[in-house]
């Protein structure tokens, strides 16, 4: 499998894309950054340093939208990824990378012509950059094979100050709105799926102890997610969000359950901007664009997480 990843990176967005260059049948060909839990040029930053600590090797990496296609929502996410997006990370190296000079949609679509109908497109963040790719060239959503993303809330348990609205969705409406409209199919790992499915405080704490580089980078960067998760959550477990994205795309078969339904995203509503509206029953007529994944398999995904940080 060819992919690209989509980032706001984020904490849980470098675990999920360390499942990527830790999977044996699938390479990423691309990642594209955006603004979401922090600023694009920390996104940046991130992601060349989560790729460093692995050793992994040169992976186009494409700067995105700084901002969302309307300013106003945007705040970021520092209670749960830090300042700088990977839980106040203190140990950054200096890195060879450089980024291409292609801004991140143009490199969508590029690359979605160069390769229609082989590429899987996985979104861990807010969807600017593929709205923007969307209105460039009406048919990149028919060019890409298959389309995972991190958002939304199925059942309006959003975790946003707008209470229905999740993270990701709620960062750009406008975006989730043009890209939900503009792909035949998409496959959404929502809000409370992430809530259903966490690791236990006990395996959070087991991996965290590891002594690779890796799992030391896991620990050094997930303190400020934990916090935030057991002192303002009280949080059952450690949520895993974009890696639980991340296992979908990678193995289809970890999906125990999932339902096909029309969802769209609201984007004016006072209380409820950046909610995705979810035709439960198909009383709205239309087609139903999104599989929403109910069940995963969270034994195997922890399998999958211990051997990546071992
Ligand atoms: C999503 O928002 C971000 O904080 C996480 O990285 C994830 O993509 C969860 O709502
Ligand atoms: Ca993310």
């Amino acid at each position: 499998m060819r992919m690209i990843v989509d980032t706001d990176a984020g904490v849980d967005d470098v675990q999920a894309i360390m499942m990527a260059l830790n999977h044996a049948d699938t390479e990423i060909a691309a990642i594209t950054c955006v603004t979401g839990n922090t600023h694009v040029d920390w996104v940046t930053r991130n992601v060349f340093a989560m790729l460093d600590v692995v050793g992994a090797g040169p992976i186009p990496v494409f700067r995105g939208a700084e901002q969302p296609l309307l300013p106003g929502t945007w705040t970021g996410e520092a209670r749960v990824h830090g300042e700088d997006g990977l839980g106040n990370y203190t140990k950054r190296q200096p890195t060879a990378r450089q980024l291409q000079d292609e801004p991140a949609a143009l490199a969508l679509v590029r690359m979605a012509n160069e390769a229609p109908g082989e590429l899987t497109l996985v979104t861990l963040g807010p969807l600017t950059n593929v709205a923007l790719a969307c209105r460039l060239d009406p048919e990149f959503p028919h060019k890409i094979a298959r389309f995972v993303f991190m958002g939304g809330a199925e059942l309006a348990m959003g975790n946003t100050n707008n209470l229905s609205a999740e993270f990701n969705v709620y960062c750009d409406p406008e975006a989730a709105a043009v890209v939900l409209d503009a792909f035949p199919e998409a496959e959404m790992l929502s809000w409370e799926a992430t809530v259903r499915h966490p690791f236990t405080w006990e395996q959070y704490e087991t991996l965290a102890a590891g002594t690779s580089r890796a799992a030391e980078f896991f620990r050094d960067t997930t303190g400020s997610a934990v916090q935030f998760l057991r002192e303002q959550l009280h949080a059952p477990g450690f949520y895993i969000p974009d890696p639980l994205a991340m296992a979908a795309a990678l193995e289809p078969s970890l999906v125990e359950e999932s339902s096909f339904h029309y969802v769209a995203v609201e984007t004016r509503g006072a209380l409820t901007r950046g909610q995705t509206v979810v035709d439960h029953f198909g009383a709205s007529g239309r087609s139903p664009n999104v599989h929403i994944i109910k069940a995963i398999d969270i034994a195997t995904i922890y399998a999958m997480f211990e051997q990546m940080l071992s």
